[in-house]
């Protein structure tokens, strides 16, 4: 049924997790609006024919009890409340934090392209591959202006902001290829940000993943360290848990982190970034905010590497911290 009300509605395919919530909700308000509507040109049509003027005379005032109009306010609202409600539990599972399981892609949006990394170092251009029926937590995050991630068959859209990183996740159900736009306008050429999204079967997945290997010996994490040297963070910040001039990364993603002003922060892709787009913004306490803004200094793809190596150095299970 779903399938055919689908194509009635001119629909994308459905091939994500979420996707036939998302229509249910849709079919479900369309079909009460839809009902509402011809409801309201029957009576409409009626009063014309009943109560059409054929002599010019007062027309009789409607004496509708009370509890009656009561009923309708009441029903009417309790309607609304249910489409809420029914909206309400889909979008919070959208919104939450991706299945512990899920496989890390970052995403880059640039002025008119969009760019895909694995952790192991793969990286795709105009091409996001994923394998069905596994939880896919994309990293987001662009180079210059605001972007939107937008897959209409995954019913799934995010905003990408330069500087900072965003999150959202999906689970692929069906095979094929699907359509990426662009849903934010960004220039020139916003209506040919396109890329394709193409779901694998899990074994042709990792024959993908095999095959085209552009630099296996480097994963997202290994350039980190490289990024990180070429541009100096290792002079205030070790790897290895040691005091220099500023926070250790090691263990730092995910701890509580208090800062100068007294508040607590959880340590993740956006505090990361900010940190170093923004550094005095939130400082960290104890230590001093004498660090540079990396803003325009660093690529996303380079921050993408720093956030990807500072997750990889986890603290030894010692609990101190
Ligand atoms: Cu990028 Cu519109």
């Amino acid at each position: 049924v779903s399938e055919l009300v689908r194509s009635i509605l001119a629909l994308p395919p459905a091939a994500s997790s979420f996707a036939d919530e998302v229509d249910r909700l849709h079919f479900f308000v369309i079909t009460v609006t839809l009902i509402g509507a011809i409801l309201t040109f029957l009576v409409a049509g009626y009063f014309v024919l009943r109560y059409r003027a054929k002599h010019l005379g007062p027309t009789p005032r409607s004496t509708a009890p009370f509890l009656l109009e009561l009923g309708w306010i009441v029903g009417l609202m309790s309607l609304f409340v249910l489409w809420w409600v029914l909206g309400y539990r889909t979008f919070v599972r959208m919104e939450s934090e991706a299945p512990q399981d899920a496989m890390e892609i970052y995403v880059t949006a640039k002025q008119w392209t969009w760019k895909f990394a694995y952790p192991d170092g793969r990286s795709s251009a105009a091409e996001l591959v994923v394998p069905i029926g596994k939880p896919v937590r994309l990293l987001l995050t662009s180079q210059d202006v605001i972007h939107s991630f937008f897959v209409p068959a995954f019913r799934l859209k995010r905003d990408v902001l330069p500087g900072r990183y965003t999150s959202a996740w999906f689970e692929a159900t069906k095979a094929g290829d699907y359509p990426l736009a662009c849903a934010e306008y960004c220039g020139l050429a916003h209506s040919l940000m396109r890329a394709r999204v193409r779901v694998l079967a899990p074994d042709e997945f990792e024959r993908w993943l095999d095959g085209e290997t552009l630099d296996p010996a480097e994963s997202m994490a290994e350039r980190g360290k490289q990024v990180a040297s070429r541009h100096g963070c290792l002079g205030c910040h070790s790897l290895d848990g040691k005091l220099r001039e500023g926070p250790t990364w090691l263990g730092l993603y995910r701890r509580e982190v208090k800062l100068a002003d007294g508040s607590t922060i959880v340590a993740d892709e956006a505090y990361l970034t900010e940190s170093m787009m923004e550094p005095s913004t939130r400082v960290v306490a104890g230590f001093p905010a004498n660090m540079p803004s990396f803003q325009g200094v660093l690529t996303a793809p380079e921050v993408g590497a720093l956030v990807e190596l500072i997750k990889s150095l986890e603290e030894p299970d010692d609990g101190a911290s």
